[in-house]
């Protein structure tokens, strides 16, 4: 019998093939070098942590976003769909950015929580960033 490819197994168990997409291209997996903010978050209940660093151009906008992970494929393909969602936005449009605008983005994950883990650590990033800026002034 024919092994299956991850894709083919990725896809069985309820992925998308967007999300497949991009956990297979690893987008925006790394980290930016000097970066305004990096961020480590852990979430409940399986305790995936993603790393977030963001790079902030003119008027507060996100010029670059990427991520790293420790954990499942769902972590990694919602900090791939977050990233592309912040680049090229204000950090106060930024906070708005929810799970459900993830999941949109993945057309779905077979665990919504992956979703969830991305932009608490997106938002505990803003509140590192405005945090920093506050006590500067
Ligand atoms: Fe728990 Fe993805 S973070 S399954």
């Amino acid at each position: 019998m024919r092994k299956l490819t991850i894709e083919e197994l990725l896809s069985r168990v309820g992925y998308s093939a967007k999300a497949i997409k991009l956990y297979m291209d690893k987008v925006n997996v790394g980290s930016i070098e000097n970066p305004d903010v990096a961020l480590t978050y852990t979430g409940l209940p399986c305790g995936d942590t993603i790393t977030i660093y963001l790079k902030l151009g003119k008027n507060w906008t996100i010029q670059d976003a990427k991520f790293e992970y420790k954990g499942c494929v769902g972590t990694a393909c919602s900090g791939s769909a977050l990233t592309m969602l912040v680049a090229g936005k204000t950090v106060k449009d930024a906070w708005n950015i929810t799970a459900e605008d993830v999941l949109k983005e993945l057309n779905g994950l077979p665990e919504r929580h992956c979703a969830e883990l991305a932009v608490n650590a997106l938002h505990k990033a803003l509140e590192k960033l405005e945090e920093r800026n506050r006590t500067k002034t």
